[in-house]
């Protein structure tokens, strides 16, 4: 079929809105019409350069990165099922889930089913099954899609591991969000940082990861949920999702947690800046309390090796510093489970979305969030 596409033909240039051709699923996979598409920060890591695979790793992988249709967080109606799909049928609702959960690796077995196995070829932009594209450009050209879903396009083509079946009644333009950022942030702050009621917790950086972390840590009984970042509103905003405090920098926040603990420090401290740098994880630690621990999911320049950090610190004061991808969540379970916190007004998600956008609009919704405009820019279809 022809469709539309956000597509990103290489790093350094605006996303270019063109007419594509979308191919038929084939074995265990299924054509999904999207109702909506967050814009997540990590998109912006192909266009700034920071996800760009290194071309050796890329020639491993016998795949061109670029072109790549953008997005990976959405949701919509299950229109087509290829030969041997079992778990999902059409009509069926489903979240696109930004790592895939085949439910059967070691990792999936042991309920990791953020790092699935199928995860490896999640830069490569393929379909899993044989590393083949079903979305092609108007020229020929095969098109990636951005973690094996590619939402930036009212109609995609993706494996069955990479989409959750949810209940019917949810409204699809506010389950996209949960295809990537509340999971990511609300499992950061629950599954990742582990918050026990009575703690204290900063989250740095107040986007639609950040601000779902602090709606974590506030469900999980934090006593001081700081948020931090330098965008004034957002920090008014955050006291909706459950702020107790808020700083504009983390030297701010240190001089406040030291105040609020009595010296004692932060339980928690959660990296959710739009890119990780090394300069950050050290005054992120300094934070942090002993025995407390300190969680990175912002993504940083994918070949960057340098981190500030005092070592002496780290272990004699028994912390913790550990990474964190998709809110450490198990999408099968998790996906479905936040949503029913939503029906029952207990997650917030309509609060989230800042502007809506068409998909000729994705360019304005990325300067938006680079202006400091938006928790959560969404195209709508
Ligand atoms: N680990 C994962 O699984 C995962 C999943 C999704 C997104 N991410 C990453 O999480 C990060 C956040 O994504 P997002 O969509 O929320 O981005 P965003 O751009 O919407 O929000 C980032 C926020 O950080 C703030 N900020 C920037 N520098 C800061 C600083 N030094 N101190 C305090 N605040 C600062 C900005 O003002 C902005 O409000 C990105 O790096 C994204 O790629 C990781
Ligand atoms: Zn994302
Ligand atoms: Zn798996």
């Amino acid at each position: 079929m022809q469709t539309r596409a956000a597509v990103l033909w290489e790093p350094h240039t605006d996303w270019s809105i063109e007419d594509i051709e979308l191919d038929d699923p084939k074995a265990g996979e299924v054509k999904i019409k999207l109702a909506a598409s967050g814009l997540c920060h990590s998109d912006e890591h192909l266009v700034t350069g920071d996800m760009v695979l290194d071309p050796e790793i890329a020639a491993l992988l016998q795949v061109e990165q670029f072109p790549i249709i953008g997005g990976h967080e959405g949701a919509g109606e299950v229109v087509a099922v290829g030969p041997g799909v079992t778990s999902l049928q059409e009509g069926d609702h489903v979240v696109l889930s930004f790592v895939p959960a085949c439910g059967r690796c070691p990792s999936c077995a042991r309920g990791r089913q953020h790092i699935c196995d199928m995860g490896a070829v999640l830069l490569a932009g393929r379909q899993i099954s044989d590393m083949t594209s079903r979305h092609r450009s108007k020229s020929g050209k095969d098109l990636g899609i951005m973690c094996c879903t590619g939402t930036f396009s009212p109609y995609t083509v993706v494996n069955e591991a990479s989409a959750i079946k949810i209940d019917d009644w949810i409204p699809l333009d506010k389950a996209a969000l949960v295809g990537c950022g509340v999971t990511t942030g609300w499992g950061a702050a629950v599954n990742a940082a582990d918050v026990q009621a009575g703690e204290t917790v900063v989250v740095i950086g107040l986007g639609g990861i950040g601000m779902n972390a602090v709606q974590g840590a506030a469900m999980a009984g934090a006593r001081h949920v700081i948020a931090v970042d330098p965008v004034e509103w957002k920090r008014e905003k955050a006291a909706v999702f459950g702020a107790t405090h808020t700083a504009a920098s983390i030297e701010e926040a240190t001089a406040q947690v030291g105040e609020l603990t009595w010296g004692a420090n932060a339980d928690k401290a959660i990296l959710t800046t739009g890119v990780a740098t090394g300069d950050l994880i050290g005054p992120m630690m300094g934070l942090v309390a002993k025995g407390g621990r300190g969680v990175v999911v912002a993504v940083a320049p994918i070949s960057q090796e340098d981190v500030k950090l005092n070592l002496f610190d780290l272990a004699m004061q028994r912390k913790e510093l550990v990474g964190c991808i998709f809110g450490n969540a198990n999408p099968r379970r998790d996906i479905p489970r936040l949503l029913r916190l939503y029906d029952e007004g207990k997650l917030k998600l309509d609060e989230l979305v800042t502007n809506t956008y068409t998909l000729d609009q994705v360019n304005q919704g990325y300067r938006d969030m680079r202006d400091g405009k938006n928790i959560r820019g969404m195209i709508k279809y």
